[in-house]
């Protein structure tokens, strides 16, 4: 089916015999391809008699030597997929099999892409981005010390870089443009995080997808907020060399090098909010992060320091 797109991307008319002849194939395979297409990835083929089929608006695919053509420093081998499950699981299985990490996972879709405390991540088809970075950690936890916030940075100066304003950051890793969502950030580990282990990077940004009635909090893109389409390939490569940048300080000198960029960047310094764990709620005053990524709160007069995956923090109707 990748072929058989990348025959079609250029949005003009390709007849049914000269698909056909590209792909090795009947022009009834071709016509099933072309529904799998519609079906599948929710896309719109004109079909003209005596022209051909031509698809709704010309697509810019995902491809590792346009990303090349844009990228600057050390390059990740990269894995590009029409469709996975989740870039995340892929990473996780590929580095369980052997894969020499660092690599990256991408795709342009998933069909079960994971958000954070087990929601599912909305992924259509060729919109956005679902970038998946693999890394070895083998020095300890400390490495792991607020790495999801790090994540969290990089991505921010990524998007002002291709002209996104009011980008900031809502702890852990929640990256926002005026309360309404752009990024999300997974980090899943496989291994033993005390000695060997491998931690992926997922990223998810809302790239270039217009509408969409599946996500089920505010949320906005790229192409929202700059009002012009961000080409992918550019962006694969600038996020990748930003995360470079940023994840060679941190394992220099660790998360305590970020916290004052951090909390520079927090949208919700000072702000009343409740800490949510399942059924335990903690009301208190954002403080800031502390050296590990952890949250500072003042709850009843105290600082308190809390961190974790499961945390959700929100906003008080008094804040
Ligand atoms: C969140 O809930 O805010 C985190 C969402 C993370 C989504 C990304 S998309 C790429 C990677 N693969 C996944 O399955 N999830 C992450």
């Amino acid at each position: 089916m990748l072929k058989l797109l990348n025959l079609l991307k250029d949005g003009r008319f390709h007849s049914g015999e000269a698909l056909g002849a590209a792909l090795g194939v009947s022009r009834s395979a071709v016509w099933k391809q072309l529904q799998h297409l519609e079906s599948e990835l929710n896309l719109t083929i004109h079909k003209v008699r005596g022209r051909g089929y031509q698809l709704a608006a010309p697509l810019a695919l995902l491809e590792a030597q346009a990303i090349a053509g844009f990228a600057v420093g050390e390059q990740w081998p990269v894995f590009i997929h029409e469709t996975i499950d989740s870039t995340n699981a892929e990473g996780l299985r590929l580095a369980s099999e052997g894969q020499a990490a660092p690599f990256l996972v991408l795709a342009e879709r998933q069909s079960a892409g994971r958000g954070r405390r087990g929601r599912q991540w909305v992924s259509p088809f060729a919109e956005n981005l679902y970038y998946s970075l693999v890394l070895r950690v083998d020095g300890g936890m400390r490495q792991l010390e607020g790495l999801s916030l790090v994540v969290g940075l990089a991505v921010m100066r990524t998007l002002q870089a291709f002209g996104v304003k009011d980008v900031g950051l809502k702890w852990p890793n929640d990256v926002l443009v005026r309360g309404q969502k752009i990024t999300g950030i997974l980090l899943e580990l496989v291994g033993d995080p005390a000695d060997v282990c491998h931690v992926v990077l997922g990223i998810g940004i809302n790239v270039n997808m217009q509408v969409n009635e599946q996500v089920d909090q505010q949320w906005t893109s790229m192409r929202r907020e700059v009002g012009a389409a961000i080409d992918r390939n550019h962006l694969v490569a600038l996020l990748s060399q930003q995360l470079q940048h940023e994840l060679a300080r941190h394992r220099r000198y660790g998360f305590a090098a970020f916290q004052e960029e951090w909390e520079q960047a927090h949208l919700w310094q000072g702000r009343n909010v409740s800490l949510v764990a399942g059924s335990t709620r903690i009301d208190g005053v954002v403080l800031g992060v502390d050296g590990q990524g952890g949250l500072r709160l003042e709850v009843d007069g105290m600082e308190k320091s809390f961190s974790g995956g499961e945390l959700s923090l929100r906003l008080r109707d008094d804040s």
